[in-house]
């Protein structure tokens, strides 16, 4: 039996409210609004993924599957000093792809499950998991298709995770609720419905405070902590 991992968010918040870290063999989501810290989240575990496990990190390498172009390897550079560790080492150890359409990510973790297969890695991302379903699917009578391909992907990201031992970290957007009440503080809800609902262990909501502020809640797990937790987003990744 593979045994779980857990990798810092950089922020001692964040990790409590997830009991240690980002968890391997399984999937993590973030969703929120524009500028909420999903992405600066995915830069920062990007070095911390390759910190030493008694660190709290995950002594491995990392893929990161871009579909929205907003990847940025100069981010990495202050994130991986602010760890103490070495900028182009760290930058040579994530492996990056851009993905252009929906096939064309799912193509991309089957090539990468050959490289995990080889080498060890510790951490999968994908920003954003839903972007391309949501331009490759936009008309109205594609929703079924769309949810069909996205369950796919998502029960393949979640077999890489188990037989690599890899901690998968997914960002979702928001959408705005069409009703039924249940939103009535905050009229937003991640996209996906039930397929992603049902595939994400570990669902963060995240939005801005003031300044570089965000807080954090976990979405829909009636046993998890409740109460929200707030972390920065700085030049050196996130923190508390
Ligand atoms: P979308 O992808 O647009 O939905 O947003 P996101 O949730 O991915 O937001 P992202 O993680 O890109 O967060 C952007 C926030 O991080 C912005 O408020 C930026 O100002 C902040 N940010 C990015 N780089 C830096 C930096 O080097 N220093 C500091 N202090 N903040 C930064
Ligand atoms: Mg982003």
């Amino acid at each position: 039996r593979k045994s779980v991992v857990r990798i810092t968010t950089g922020s001692q918040a964040l990790d409590e409210l997830l009991g240690g870290g980002i968890e391997t063999l399984c999937i993590t989501e973030a969703f929120g609004e524009f500028r909420s810290g999903k992405t600066q989240l995915a830069h920062t575990l990007c070095v911390s993924t390759q910190l030493p496990i008694h660190m709290h990190g995950g002594n491995g390498k990392v893929a990161y599957i871009d579909t929205e172009g907003t990847f940025r390897p100069e981010r990495i550079v202050p994130i991986a000093e602010r760890f103490g560790m070495d900028a182009n080492a760290v930058l040579d150890n994530i492996i990056y792809a851009r993905a252009y359409t929906y096939e064309h990510q799912y193509n991309l973790l089957l090539g990468l499950a050959a490289k995990m297969a080889e080498e060890p890695f510790r951490l999968l991302i994908v920003d954003s998991v839903i972007a391309l379903f949501r331009v490759d699917f936009s008309g109205r009578g594609e929703l079924a298709e769309r949810q069909q391909k996205l369950a796919q992907m998502l029960s393949r990201l979640t077999k890489i995770a188990e037989e690599f031992n890899v901690a998968v970290y997914i960002t979702n957007q928001v959408i705005a609720d069409p009703g039924g009440g249940m939103f009535i503080t905050d009229p937003k809800k991640p996209a996906g419905g039930h397929v992603l609902a049902h595939a994400a262990t570990i669902r963060l909501m995240l939005r801005k405070g003031k300044g570089e502020q965000r807080v954090c809640k976990i979405f829909d797990a009636p046993n998890l902590p409740e109460g929200e937790h707030v972390f920065q987003v700085t030049s050196g990744g996130i923190m508390d």
